[in-house]
């Protein structure tokens, strides 16, 4: 596989599909990640997912994608708005990474239009639910390219 891409989702995305359908969608973070890896398969890349609720497992994935992935395509969550750890692991991993996000942060609550990470990430997608997602993959594949 030319590129090695690790998907990395935050706290309460497990519940993609039942938590709020109407901010986030019906697909399962399972229904995504399905997508995603046929989208890579058939780009020669490989998709490595995983999803915590935990700051620290967040972080400790982040220093493990040091030693095997190409970039990465990062939710965090609502640890988006105030981890500056999460914001040093990402600095740390030395990787390009994709903050990702289903919704339009900037159209909701006040403490949502802040984020701690997007300065140290390479891009920055929101807003189109799972598209968003589909939109990371296909830029930092063309970044790993170029
Ligand atoms: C989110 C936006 C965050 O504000 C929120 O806390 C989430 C999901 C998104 O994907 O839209 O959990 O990252």
């Amino acid at each position: 596989m030319a590129h090695q891409i690790l998907v990395l989702n935050g706290p309460n995305l497990n519940l993609l599909g039942a938590r709020e359908p109407e901010i986030y969608g019906s697909d399962t973070l399972d229904d995504i990640v399905a997508e995603l890896s046929a989208l890579a398969r058939n780009r020669n890349t490989e998709i490595r997912h995983l999803q915590s609720n935990h700051e620290g497992a967040l972080i400790d994935a982040l220093h493990d994608a040091r030693g095997w992935a190409d970039a990465v395509i990062f939710n965090p969550g609502a640890f988006t708005h105030y981890s500056i750890a999460l914001r040093d692991a990402i600095v740390a991993s030395e990787l390009p990474v994709v903050e990702t996000h289903l919704s339009n942060v900037h159209a909701r609550e006040e403490f949502r239009h802040h984020s701690v990470v997007s300065a140290v990430c390479l891009g920055v997608v929101l807003g189109f639910g799972k598209r968003s997602y589909v939109a990371a993959l296909d830029a930092v594949i063309h970044h790993l390219d170029a």
